[in-house]
């Protein structure tokens, strides 16, 4: 059996190698190259393909696959926002991604960077640089005195819930599928108008779904109490950034947790230095002082990419195999 990967990077390589010795019996080949219409070919003669992008996965591309006899795609990472899954389906695709590599990696990102809001790391760490080692005025807020919104439940949503509640934290949550853990605790309001009306922060751990675009947007932003913190490490396009920069500049918002931004694609994971980002919005926010953005870093950790790595390619053999694994996406 032969499994191809694509966009294989440098740090996903001891990972990749310890699953290779773990499993001799599978041939593994990979690139660096991104999965286009031209680099399928590579996976010729190949049973299975691992993948991992941001870019889309279009008809043409699974077309491409296909014509290579590969009806299989399994995703180092948990998003599907950008496969065309109807082609995908009209063309027989078995997919998997990774529901949960390190659901803690994600949760503790955003809890960390909400506490460094809360506590004015940015503008003291700037103070500390240039030798000011005064205390005011970068008067912190706790955590515990927090009521912070979460919204979905999923597996981030709660072991941020969880992590947050070790704070002392009050927690509020809304997801349409209830969790019964959370609900045992009483911790489910009814509305999202109720959530925001409650929540001095809001962190928001919902998919891509149209549903969901643009959610945090001008009106919803107005039902926030003042001076609320939002949290974005789930995907960009959850918010509409010129709301967050006009809410940032009016006050309404405090502060801004944010790993995911909506034109992040061709930006995140590219050296910027000395160049300009084709975005002036993103280097807006990249300069106030009470914004936190990371380049989607908040997967980012070695426990995390050994699961993606190990995940997906168990799942892409499962599929050779004609079994399944819980990576299956019902789709
Ligand atoms: C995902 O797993 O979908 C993520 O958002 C992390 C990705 C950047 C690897």
């Amino acid at each position: 059996m032969k499994i191809f990967a694509y966009g294989i990077r440098d740090d996903e390589k001891p990972a990749l190698q310890g699953w290779e010795t773990a499993h001799p019996e599978i041939e593994v080949a990979y690139t660096q190259e991104l999965l286009t219409t031209e680099s399928a070919k590579e996976a010729a003669g190949s049973d299975g393909v691992v993948v991992y992008q941001q870019l889309p996965y279009t008809r043409e591309i699974l077309q491409a696959l296909a014509d290579e006899g590969i009806h299989q795609l399994s995703l180092r990472n948990v998003g599907i926002d950008n496969i065309d899954l109807k082609a995908a389906k009209e063309l027989g695709f078995k997919i998997s991604n990774v529901a949960a590599y390190s659901p803690n990696a994600i949760a503790e990102h955003a809890a960390i960077q909400l506490a460094r809001v809360l506590r004015r790391s940015k503008e003291l760490d700037a103070k500390v640089a240039k030798h000011d080692l005064r205390w005011a005025p970068t008067i912190g807020r706790e955590v515990r005195m927090q009521t912070v919104g979460i919204i979905g439940t999923g597996r981030i949503g709660r072991v941020l819930i969880q992590i947050l509640q070790g704070f002392g934290a009050k927690i509020v949550a809304y997801d349409i599928f209830k969790n019964p853990d959370i609900d045992k605790q009483g911790l489910y309001v009814d509305s999202l108008d109720e959530l925001y009306a409650q929540s001095d922060v809001i962190s928001v751990h919902v998919p891509s779904v149209k549903e969901n675009i643009h959610m945090l947007n001008k009106e919803s932003i107005a039902k926030m109490k003042d001076g609320a913190i939002l949290v974005n490490v789930a995907r960009g396009d959850l918010m509409d950034t010129d709301d967050v920069i006009a809410a940032l500049d009016s006050g309404k918002l405090s502060g801004l947790v944010m790993d995911v931004y909506e034109n992040e694609v061709g930006i995140f994971n590219e050296d910027w230095e000395g160049k300009k980002f084709p975005d002036a919005r993103l280097a807006d926010l990249i300069a106030r002082p009470n914004v936190l953005v990371t380049p989607h870093t908040a997967f980012y950790t070695t426990k995390a990419v050994l699961e993606m790595v190990h995940q997906s390619f168990d799942a892409a053999v499962a599929f050779v195999n004609g079994t399944e694994t819980r990576n299956t996406v019902k789709y």
